[in-house]
């Protein structure tokens, strides 16, 4: 059965938006969890545009399912990461104009940072290890290669496309990059874009999905019928209870 994990970078993003302490999303975390999510998504960025190191902090010692800190390479995070020993890390690319992460990393450029980084993850006891990638071949060879052992397939594209056909393609290009991940030994997990309309068409086309991460449908869900009845909809949507 796949996992679902709640990105709660969002709630963040509206407490920063009046500088005030809340909605705090330490909060919105433990009702994820009252609600049944199999795990808590967060991105500390470079920019702290959302996620800051009190709620990572915090986070770490409330957090009663799986923690999922997403993260660039960059030297200060990397050093946070290792210091907070998440259940998993996935890197992901980030770019300071981006409105949010915009596509998948390029593993095959970045192979000589992620050969250093991805061992310190592992030295520091954090023991599942993703790479946020689009579905291209080569990129999930080179995942593995570089010693990453989960995957994030990026679905930012099939969440964007317009027409059923749009979406049975890309959704055939998830399914295949799935495939091949999972004959390569590398857990699967998806996310980017994915709500309460398109995710059963995902989940009825992409096979071997261990887990996915959802944020933003889910947080703007909560703002009208609160997190906890949210979080219940898509858990109902990914588990079928
Ligand atoms: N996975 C990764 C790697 C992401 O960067 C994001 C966005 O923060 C998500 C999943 C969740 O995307 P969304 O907020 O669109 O559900």
């Amino acid at each position: 059965m796949t996992n679902l994990l709640i990105n709660i970078d969002h709630v963040a993003t509206l407490r920063n938006a009046r500088r005030e302490a809340f909605p705090d999303p330490v909060h919105a975390a433990v009702l994820c969890e009252l609600a049944g999510a199999d795990g808590i998504v967060f991105h500390l960025r470079e920019d702290r545009r959302h996620i800051n190191e009190r709620d990572v902090r915090l986070l770490k010692e409330t957090v009663k399912t799986k923690l999922d800190f997403e993260l660039s390479t960059a030297e200060e995070i990397v050093a946070i990461c290792c210091d907070v020993q998440p259940h998993l890390a996935t890197l992901v690319p980030e770019h300071r104009e981006e409105v949010t992460t915009e596509g998948g990393l390029d593993v095959v450029k970045s192979q000589a940072r992620l050969e250093t980084v991805i061992p310190r993850l592992y030295d520091a006891g954090i023991h599942e290890v993703a790479l946020f990638v689009d579905p291209v071949a080569a990129q999930i060879a080179a995942a593995q290669a570089v010693g990453a052992n989960s995957i994030e397939l990026h679905t930012g594209d099939f969440a964007l496309a317009l027409t059923p056909e749009a979406q049975q393609a890309e959704a055939h290009k998830l399914a295949e990059a799935a495939a091949h991940a999972h004959d390569l030994g590398l857990q699967v997990h998806a996310g980017h874009g994915l709500d309460y309309q398109n995710y059963p068409v995902f989940a009825r086309a992409v096979p071997h999905v261990h887990e996915v991460s959802i944020g933003f449908a889910v947080v703007a869900r909560a703002v009208l019928v609160g997190m906890q009845q949210a979080v219940r909809e898509m858990r109902l949507l990914v588990k079928g209870q």
